[in-house]
């Protein structure tokens, strides 16, 4: 390996160096969901109801899966979005006080990820950056500033998919929910963690006939500072593009 950070990450994140964790220790456990303080409007989303587009094999969806760049400006619905939420971080089952089963699996079911939203063209929607408030399947409007999709675009290096989606999605990770669990070995959780939900996107995708580019190619510092999070204590994870296929 030529990278000697690389080298060290992949050794001291081994299982057989795992210290002491949070939970171990008798910290309590972190909360299952982090929003932004502060006085948001809140937007109830609609129950998501696959039963209202036409059905899809999941083979067949995982066949004809591909990335794509490229959309029509053609509007996209309340429930198509209230779907693709559900299916990648949606909250099916809570054990009070110990822990929320979502839609996707993740180590120990620590679920460390929040989700934000650029919203380009989604019926109903004032254009501008939301937040998933995943426990009430709801949307926070943070932000309805007119630049912000020209703002993320550059962020990604100019990547078009980003201002031309209808809805690009921002996932960022707590450490600290899985940190809780797995100490060191925590990041190497949340970075697999990452792959299940834009899967999850890409597959929910083809049977709304949507196309979807994940996107790691991102300024770490800017996304972060226009989500107004400290990249520490949280940071941007992992970035999808989702519009009406051309
Ligand atoms: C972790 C990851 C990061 C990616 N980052 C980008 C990106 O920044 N920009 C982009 O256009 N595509 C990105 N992609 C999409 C890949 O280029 C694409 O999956 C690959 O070329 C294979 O094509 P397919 O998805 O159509 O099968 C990324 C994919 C993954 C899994």
């Amino acid at each position: 390996m030529q990278n000697s950070i690389i080298k060290e990450f992949m050794n001291k994140t081994k299982l057989s160096n795992m210290g002491m964790s949070g939970r171990k220790d008798g910290i309590p456990r972190p909360d299952f969901e982090q929003n932004p303080e502060g006085e948001f409007d809140k937007i109830a989303l609609p129950i998501a109801d696959s039963s209202s587009f036409p059905s899809m094999d999941v083979v067949e969806a995982i066949e004809k899966r591909k990335s794509i760049r490229d959309y029509a400006s053609i509007t996209m619905s309340i429930n198509e979005l209230s779907l693709l939420l559900w299916c990648t971080q949606g909250v099916k089952r809570i054990v009070p006080n110990a822990v929320a089963f979502r839609n996707v699996p993740s180590a120990g079911a620590r679920n460390a990820f929040e989700t934000f939203l650029l919203i380009n063209n989604v019926d109903g929607l004032e254009s501008g950056l939301y937040k998933y408030v995943a426990l009430e399947h709801a949307l926070l409007k943070l932000d309805i500033n007119k630049n912000l999709a020209e703002k993320f675009t550059l962020a990604c290096d100019e990547q078009k998919q980003v201002k031309n989606s209808n809805v690009t999605f921002i996932w960022t990770a707590v450490p600290d929910r899985m940190t809780w669990s797995y100490a060191e070995r925590s990041y190497r959780y949340l970075f697999l963690d990452a792959g299940h939900v834009c899967q999850n996107l890409y597959l929910v995708a083809e049977k709304l006939n949507l196309g979807v580019c994940a996107i790691g190619h991102y300024d770490d510092d800017t996304m972060n500072s226009m989500l107004n999070i400290d990249g520490e204590t949280q940071f941007t994870i992992y970035i999808a593009t989702v519009g009406k296929a051309e």
